[in-house]
């Protein structure tokens, strides 16, 4: 694990960025709008975590900080990305968005931290999961037009989420030691984050039905829910599978390509960190 100083820039990024397949791009473009939402909270939470641990968890504590930093530059990123989704038009994005945020304030408010601890568990059990169906379970990426600073964005973010994969696992376990616990936590974390992210992506194809940028609705209609159906039957069989009492993320396969990715990733988008002053 390690932090990549990763700072894309968007000024080329076109909306359909796998224009065979816009519904593709804009279900992940609505993923990426509740992305500086949810991480944020999530960090707020590890970092909480890191307190609670036995003072000799110098390991997992340094882990934790590594997990912190990539979860920050991932949703600065989105930001940055997430400008340019709603200057092209998707006037309800703002309602979606602010229910989002709302949540996880109400979460952490009101909920305690084994609760926010759980949501974060069970969002990094699907993390590495939904980033082995993206890059190596989607076939729209595959396809040679597609070549875009938002393409680079996601592989750079689900490559990472693969990498710190078992940090908010071993976190929850060294504070709160519960399976029933983390079972509960993917029941609560998983329908609200999936939820968001497939109501989102349909409203934004739905207006682009209307606006005309996609042409044909009703083939449309056909390649959103053939992705919805690829997406639900690779994930739960492997989430069933994470239920197991000795499920440990850490021996989960690499997605293919994974380390490259990331090389790729930096060379293109890294850069130098800021001197200490
Ligand atoms: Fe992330
Ligand atoms: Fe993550």
């Amino acid at each position: 694990m390690k932090i990549r100083n990763i700072d894309i820039d968007f000024s080329s990024a076109k909306l359909h960025w796998t224009p065979d397949d816009p519904e593709f791009a804009q279900f992940w473009n609505g993923a990426s709008t509740f992305l500086p939402y949810l991480e944020p909270f999530l960090n707020r939470t590890v970092r909480a975590g890191m307190d609670l641990l036995p003072e000799d968890a110098t390991y997992l504590r340094e882990e934790c900080r590594i997990f912190i930093a990539q979860e920050g530059r991932h949703y600065k990123n989105h930001e940055k990305f997430n400008t340019f989704v709603r200057a092209s038009g998707y006037p309800e994005l703002a309602r979606r968005e602010a229910k989002m945020k709302a949540d996880y304030e109400r979460f952490w408010t009101t909920k305690g931290h084994k609760y926010c601890m759980g949501y974060a568990e069970g969002f990094e059990t699907l993390g590495p999961i939904i980033a082995c169906f993206f890059l190596e379970g989607s076939r729209e990426l595959q396809k040679p037009n597609v070549d875009d600073p938002t393409a680079d964005l996601w592989r750079w973010h689900l490559a990472e989420e693969y990498e710190h994969r078992h940090v908010a696992n071993y976190l929850f376990h060294a504070v709160y030691k519960s399976y029933w616990y983390r079972l509960w936590g993917i029941c609560y974390s998983a329908p609200h984050m999936l939820g968001y992210m497939i109501g989102t992506g349909l409203y934004m194809v739905r207006e682009d039905w209307k606006n005309g940028r996609i042409k044909d609705p009703w083939r449309s209609r056909v390649r959103f829910a053939s992705m919805i159906v690829r997406l639900f039957a690779y994930i739960i069989p492997r989430v069933i599978k994470s239920i197991h009492p000795k499920y440990d993320p850490i021996n989960l396969p690499p997605p293919e390509r994974c380390m490259e990715v990331l090389e790729q990733s930096e060379e293109r988008w890294g850069k130098p960190k800021p001197l200490a002053a």
